[in-house]
C-alpha cells in the first residue's frame, strides 16, 4: 500500500515538473499557470477561485506539497524580488528552516526561512536562544485551489528590532506583504493596525520569544 502511494506521488511530482517546464521561460505568470496538483484537476470549477481566501485542500500528500512548492519556486522567488520591504533584500538565498507544509493557523501552505543572523538561534527551537538584532524569520506561502491550481501567496515576516521598539510585540517587527509585493502592514509602520493580530496570536508563545515553530517532523 505504502509503495503504491509513493509511486502515485512520484508520478504526480513528475507531472508537475513537466507542466512547469512547459510553462517555460521563468516568467512568473507562466510558472503560475503551470503549477497544478493534477489529481485535483477535475474538481468543480466553482471552487477554483483562489482569489478569495478559501480553505486549501487538506488532503495533499507530503509529496504533492513538496512537488507543488518546487514547481512554484520561480514564482515564489519573484514575489520576494518584488517585495517592497527592504528587510527582504536577498531573501531568495535564506536558509529553509522547514519543509513546505500545510499551515495550522495561516490557512495555506507554508515554508519558514531565516536570514543568517537568525538561523543558528532559530534552529535551537524550544531550547531557546534569543534571536539577535537584525535576525529575521520569514514565512513564504502558497495556496492550492480545490481544482489543484497553485499560486504564490503572502509573505509573513518577523524582524528583530532594537530593545524598546515595541514592548507589545517583544520588539519584533511583524510585517505582512501581499503576493504583489506590496506591504499590507508592519508593526510601528504603515497600517500597523493590520498586523496587530499577528502579535496577539504569537504572544501565546511569550516564553519562546513569540516564536511558535513548526512541529519537529517538519523542521530542516
Ligand atoms: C492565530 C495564530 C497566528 C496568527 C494570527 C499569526 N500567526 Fe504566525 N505563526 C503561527 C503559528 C502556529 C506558527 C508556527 C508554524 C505554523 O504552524 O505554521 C507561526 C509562525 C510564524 C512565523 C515563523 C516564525 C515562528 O514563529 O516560528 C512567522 C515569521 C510568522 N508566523 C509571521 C506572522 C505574521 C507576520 C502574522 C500576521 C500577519 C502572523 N504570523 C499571524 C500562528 C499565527
Amino acid at each position: 500500500m505504502k509503495h503504491r502511494f509513493v509511486a502515485i506521488g512520484l508520478a504526480l511530482a513528475a507531472t508537475l515538473a513537466a507542466a512547469c517546464t512547459q510553462g517555460g521561460s521563468g516568467r512568473q505568470s507562466a510558472a503560475v499557470e503551470a503549477c497544478r496538483v493534477e489529481r485535483l484537476r477535475l474538481q468543480p470549477a466553482a471552487a477554483s477561485d483562489i482569489g478569495s481566501l478559501g480553505t486549501p485542500p487538506d488532503h495533499l500528500t507530503p509529496t504533492e506539497v513538496a512537488a507543488t512548492a518546487a514547481c512554484l519556486a520561480p514564482a515564489l522567488d519573484a514575489v520576494l524580488a518584488s517585495a517592497q520591504d527592504p528587510v527582504l533584500r536577498g531573501a531568495e538565498t535564506w536558509a529553509p528552516m522547514s519543509r513546505a507544509y500545510r499551515g495550522s493557523e495561516h490557512g495555506m501552505f507554508l515554508q519558514v526561512y531565516a536570514n543568517e543572523a537568525a538561523a543558528a538561534s532559530y534552529r535551537r527551537y524550544e531550547q531557546g536562544a534569543a534571536i539577535p538584532l537584525g535576525g529575521t524569520v520569514l514565512k513564504r506561502s502558497f495556496r492550492v485551489a480545490a481544482d489543484g491550481k497553485a499560486e504564490p501567496y503572502a509573505l509573513f515576516v518577523m524582524e528583530r528590532m532594537p530593545q524598546g521598539f515595541s514592548p507589545d510585540t517583544n520588539d519584533w517587527r511583524f510585517a505582512l506583504i501581499g503576493p504583489d509585493g506590496r506591504l499590507v502592514g508592519a508593526t510601528n509602520g504603515p497600517d500597523d493596525a493590520k498586523v496587530r493580530y499577528c502579535a496577539s496570536c504569537h504572544a501565546t508563545a511569550r516564553r519562546q520569544d513569540f516564536l511558535l515553530f513548526v512541529p519537529p517532523g517538519l523542521r530542516l
